[in-house]
């Protein structure tokens, strides 16, 4: 492990936190402004050379209680940037006081340096195992005139490219404040040049993550969410990135939040194209009243920094993801092939129709069997019994428990849906609890897909849920729980809090999801979680903190799955994403591929199926057996090799990636091509991350190859014949 330190130089004043990797230097200038002055690649020692250069520009005012002209927070790189002081950027606070101001002015006050990281109280979060793996500083800022401080909070990781983020407010004034913006972090980079483009991940429902690229032009650009979740249209991730930064060079700066709720990502360039990124909750429909003594702590961003492209930014997210996020048994454990009968059955099932699902599954091998939505209340379609977690009896003539048992007795583990979060009118929660269902008294509600949020911010409310669910898992034996939430927040407002609160709502919701997770992934660690939302519309490292893995999409089409895999994979590990083979053509899209294709393509992630077994043919069946056969012996390469992107689907007819174990002795190759013509040229591509001194050997065809030729000179892809095309090559040393 190479020296994690965070050293502050007196006499410049400059803090350096540093750990062979990355480093990131502040300092504090002249009447306590705190300025940034770096982060990137790691240097051992600082002269205070690259100290802020002043200027005297027209129209950018003087610091507050300062005439030196050239002297501006209008230009100056911060930390922190105050509401009020000529600071025209986008602020990273907004604080109104009692007097109706929101005027503040913060400068330096204190810091302290610990070793490992401090506890963020009820959220998700990075965690270490030992102080040895982290040092924290905490620098401390205080408004000019008032009792108002904010702890800057910054975490290095040893052996890790990564700093986290995260800011507490903390008001020692006699009355109480509200804060209407609060970032998690905020950075000023004083060359745009070096990051000149921006990565995100915009999307739909069927179509989350989709790879977006742009340059950064002068303004404001945000990418966030106001939905009450993640969202499936805009992720919480973003890259910073220069114009040729591509997989395998050139600087790239990952920035992820931790958090599952409206986020909101700024980024301005400024009039001398400085740029400012600003990350936090959003303040959309967002306030939070703080009483005197109270403090308010954010969720946290985790930044990554690459010098050799975004491949290397991704392994760095993986590694931290799968081993100092994801938490509880299953983290690095193989996950279970599983079969869910969603697109087998949808509501339309019975005991005998799901045990005939089970029968075909245990012959083919399948590891899971996940009973999805509709086995609950009177549940027939989407319009009812949300919020009545008790079996439906007409529709399980054995109960749940008997289907459990069978599932058990066939040698299958099993699994089961719940939407947690919901209430249906149509339900009895609701004719017992209505104001459960989160709405303004008097106003009514926007329904979607037929349901309402519980107001999961009141600890009653949980607890009528987490009541069933767990009498669920103390009377049938649960291996898997698959939590899935199916609509975007709206009517956010809480009978329990005052008129001034109820900006708090959106927060406290999520607070309470994140309370409950907690008390029962605490309670029953067996059980393997599945996060959902509709697909991908929670897919987040805020999640990841207590579940370690979710439904990538509701599109189980082949080939939009390898955009939408291959974007998710920027930010999220493989063993995080799952993916199903289903019918064919796809219920999505209507799009017909080869079992094969679909195969290959789910194969690159948490493998599963999603059809109905028993419309197949024998033939299939048989091919189904041997892919299940096939994934048993690729899945701790593909659930926890180090991932490489090799060819993009966003920028060509082509896509390939692959999967390397960590001693380099193994890896698997995906190689897609998706509309073929008469005349097609003969693609290559060249592999990335093996051993150049190692020979392999293809493992089917027991071709043999030279590690160093593979990834100088490539390979041909196969001569493909047809649309939507698919291999993968298994590769071992010899
Ligand atoms: C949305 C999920 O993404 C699907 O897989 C399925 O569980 C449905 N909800 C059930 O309502």
């Amino acid at each position: 492990m190479s020296k994690t330190n965070v050293i502050f130089h007196q006499e410049e004043k400059v803090f350096h936190l540093n750990n062979g990797k990355v480093s990131y230097l502040i300092q504090i200038e002249e009447d306590g402004v705190v300025s940034h002055l770096y982060f990137g690649k790691s240097f051992e020692s600082y002269s205070n050379h690259k100290k802020y250069p002043r200027r005297d520009r027209g129209f950018s005012g003087n610091v507050p209680g300062n005439s030196e002209r050239a002297y501006s927070k209008d230009t100056l790189p911060q930390e922190f940037s105050s509401h009020g002081s000529m600071d025209y950027r986008i602020p990273s606070s907004i604080i109104r006081r009692e007097s109706g101001s929101n005027l503040h002015d913060f400068r330096y006050f204190d810091y302290r340096i610990e070793d490992g990281k401090p506890e963020l109280k009820g959220l998700p979060q990075v965690y270490t195992e030992s102080d040895e793996e982290a040092k924290t500083l905490v620098l401390t800022l205080k408004d000019r005139d008032q009792e108002i401080y904010v702890d800057l909070i910054y975490t290095i990781y040893s052996d890790r490219p990564t700093i986290t983020r995260s800011t507490k407010v903390r008001n020692l004034t006699a009355n109480s404040i509200s804060i209407e913006k609060i970032a998690s972090m905020q950075m000023d980079l004083t060359n745009s040049g070096i990051y000149d483009e921006v990565i995100s991940l915009p999307g739909a429902h069927v179509q989350e993550r989709q790879l977006q690229r742009e340059k950064i032009n002068a303004g404001i650009k945000t990418f966030e969410s106001r939905r009450g979740t993640t969202s499936h249209q805009m992720n919480s991730f973003i890259a910073l990135v220069k114009h040729d930064t591509n997989e395998f060079s050139g600087p790239a700066i990952g920035l992820n939040f931790v958090y599952s709720g409206n986020h909101s990502f700024e980024i301005e360039k400024d009039q001398i194209d400085q740029l400012r990124v600003l990350i936090g909750i959003n303040d959309y429909n967002f306030s939070w009243q703080l009483n005197s003594g109270e403090s308010f702590q954010t969720p946290e961003v985790i930044m990554v920094y690459s010098d050799s492209g975004l491949n290397q930014m991704s392994n760095n997210y993986h590694h931290l993801l799968r081993e100092r996020v994801a938490r509880g048994i299953h983290k690095d454990r193989q996950r279970p092939i599983l079969i869910n009968n969603w697109e087998a059955t949808y509501f339309d099932f019975t005991s005998e129709k799901i045990k005939k699902i089970v029968d075909e599954a245990a012959n083919l091998g399948i590891e899971m069997f996940v009973l999805d939505d509709g086995w609950f209340g009177h549940r027939d379609n989407d319009n009812s019994s949300l919020g009545d977690w008790s079996e439906y009896k007409e529709k399980l003539s054995d109960g749940l428990k008997g289907v459990s048992d069978y599932v058990h007795q066939k040698g299958l583990k099993f699994g089961l849906w719940f939407e947690p979060e919901m209430i249906s009118i149509d339900s009895k929660l609701y004719e017992q609890h209505p104001d459960y269902l989160m709405q303004e008294p008097g106003r009514s509600p926007s329904a979607s897909r037929d349901q309402h949020l519980l107001d999961m911010g009141r600890k009653e409310v949980r607890e009528a849920v987490e009541t069933q669910i767990r009498k669920i898992f103390d009377t049938v034996n649960i291996d898997y729980v698959k939590w899935d939430m199916n609509r975007s927040m709206s009517d956010a407002y809480s009978i329990i809090l005052n008129a001034q609160n109820q900006g708090e709502t959106a927060h406290r919701y999520l607070l309470g999801v994140y309370e409950l997770l907690e008390n029962l992934t605490r309670d029953y660690p067996e059980i393997l979680w599945e996060g959902c939302s509709g697909g991908g519309g929670r897919f987040d490292t805020g999640f990841l903190y207590y579940i370690p893995q979710s439904w990538t999409s509701d599109n189980t089409d082949a080939v939009e799955r390898m955009n939408i895999q291959y974007s998710t994979s920027l930010a999220y590990p493989i063993s995080s994403m799952t993916a199903h083979v289903s019918a064919s053509p796809n219920h999505q899209t209507g799009r017909s591929t080869s079992l094969k294709t679909r195969g290959d393509v789910a194969m690159s992630g948490v493998f599963g199926y999603e059809l109905d077994l028993e419309q197949l043919s024998a033939a299939e069946k048989e091919e189904i057996a041997e892919q299940v056969q096939s994934y048993q012996k690729i899945r701790p390469l593909v659930q926890y090799g180090d991932f490489i992107r090799l060819k993009s689907p966003y920028e060509g007819n082509t896509v390939a990636w692959m999967f390397v174990s960590q001693d380099q002795k193994e890896a698997l190759l995906f190689l897609g091509r998706i509309l073929t013509n008469a005349q097609a040229v003969f693609n290559e591509v060249k592999l990335a991350g093996l051993n150049k001194e190692f020979v392999y050997e293809d493992v089917e065809t027991k071709e043999k190859y030279y590690g160093d030729e593979l990834m100088t000179i490539g390979m041909y892809y196969p001569d493909f014949y047809g649309d939507y095309q698919t291999q993968m090559i298994h590769l071992r040393k010899i």
